[in-house]
């Protein structure tokens, strides 16, 4: 095989990914146009793997840009994470969460297919599943009504690859779904960078700890759960990394379309996350109920068991090293990169 370009490499799951494809002998090249991220986390893989990262800071959407990295190097596989990623940044700018993923998405195909290479891992999400038909969430759950421009970009998406794939069975498409990621590598160096006010839960409680923040909102309580508090199935970004590497696997034995889940197949409720980070850590963290947050489902978890049986990967991190995990990078770099 040749080498691997991940786009988006420089952002949070696509730098863990990167760790641990070099990890396993893989041959990386990264393109980001750092839009959302540092080159500073190529740094810090750099100094995990002790291997070089060759990185292209490029844009998805210039053609001729792509061309140049697939001319230069010999791609053979693309693990496609570059995208925009804020949903209710997604809700004020349409034209440019759709531009960005999706014209992005069909100008990298284009070029990969010019250059014969035919093998795509997609990152997707949970979300195309809209508000789940059953749960736990099967791949077989239907598709359902996204909320938000975001969630509707990955739910097209997953149509115009499986498309391709069906129009010509050269093409190796392999959509991950994932669940939602949290945690950061075990050295501390690694972790989730947000700008400004963070929309995810974890990323927001660990700046509360860290003082940056005055005390969490919780988005309702009256949800038909448990405490009443919304159900998440978060997944250390470590584990969805290593599913990144059997899929690639997977690839390689011409895999044809396959579309996976990547969640633990437990959902933990918003206090339990505080409470466990809170038994994880020693810190305190404040909280106060606040309105339901628009477009929120109540439960949201995983049957991962299609990946466990036809990838052999299965998440091995619980909810305390997620939460010790995100902890310790929060703390050791306070402003992020
Ligand atoms: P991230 O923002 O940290 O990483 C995305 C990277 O893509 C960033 O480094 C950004 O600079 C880059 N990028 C964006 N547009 C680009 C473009 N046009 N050209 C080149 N680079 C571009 O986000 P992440 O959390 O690492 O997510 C990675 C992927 O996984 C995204 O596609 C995201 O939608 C998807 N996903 C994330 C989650 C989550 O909760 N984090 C859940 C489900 C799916
Ligand atoms: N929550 C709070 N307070 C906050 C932030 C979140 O109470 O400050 C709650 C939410 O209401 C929800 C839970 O914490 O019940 C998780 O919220 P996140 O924003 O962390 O995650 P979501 O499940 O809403 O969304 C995530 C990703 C999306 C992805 C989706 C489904 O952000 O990109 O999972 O995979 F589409």
């Amino acid at each position: 095989m040749g080498k691997i370009l991940v786009t988006g490499g420089a952002g949070f799951i696509g730098s863990h990914t990167v760790v641990e494809l070099q990890n396993d002998g893989r041959d990386v090249v990264v393109l980001d146009n750092l839009s959302n991220s540092s080159e500073k986390s190529l740094e810090r893989v750099e100094a995990i793997t002790g291997k070089k990262v060759p990185f292209y800071k490029a844009d998805i959407l210039d053609r001729e840009a792509l061309e140049e990295i697939f001319s230069k190097e010999d791609i053979s596989a693309v693990i496609h994470f570059a995208g925009l990623k804020a949903v209710g940044e997604s809700v004020a700018k349409p034209w440019e969460y759709y531009e960005n993923n999706i014209a992005g998405t069909l100008t990298l195909v284009d070029v990969m297919r010019k250059h014969g290479c035919k093998n795509i891992i997609f990152s997707s999400s949970a979300t195309v599943y809209g508000n789940p038909a059953f749960i736990p969430i099967t791949e077989e759950c239907p598709k359902g009504v996204c909320t938000n421009p975001y969630g509707w970009t990955k739910s097209m998406l997953e149509q115009i690859l499986s498309d391709i794939q069906k129009a010509d069975n050269e093409w190796n498409v392999i959509l991950l779904r994932y669940f939602n990621p949290i945690g950061a590598h075990k050295s501390g160096t690694m972790g989730e960078n947000p700008n400004g006010i963070p929309n995810n839960l974890m990323p927001y409680i660990t700046q509360v700890a860290v003082g940056k923040r005055d005390h969490l909102n919780v988005f309702g309580n009256d949800y038909d759960t448990p405490d009443g508090t919304g159900v998440r199935d978060y997944i250390h970004v470590v584990d969805l990394a290593q599913g990144h590497v059997k899929a690639l696997k997977k690839i390689e034995e011409n895999a044809g379309l396959k579309i996976y889940n990547l969640g633990t197949g437990r959902g933990y409720s918003v206090l339990d996350i505080v409470k466990n980070f809170e038994e994880a850590t020693g810190v305190k963290v404040p909280y106060e109920i606040a309105p339901r947050r628009p477009g929120d489902i109540a439960t949201c978890y995983a049957d991962a068991s299609l990946a466990k049986k036809e990838l052999g990967w299965e998440a091995k991190y619980g909810i305390r090293e997620m939460c010790e995990d995100s902890w310790r990078w929060q703390k050791n770099n306070p402003n992020g990169y």
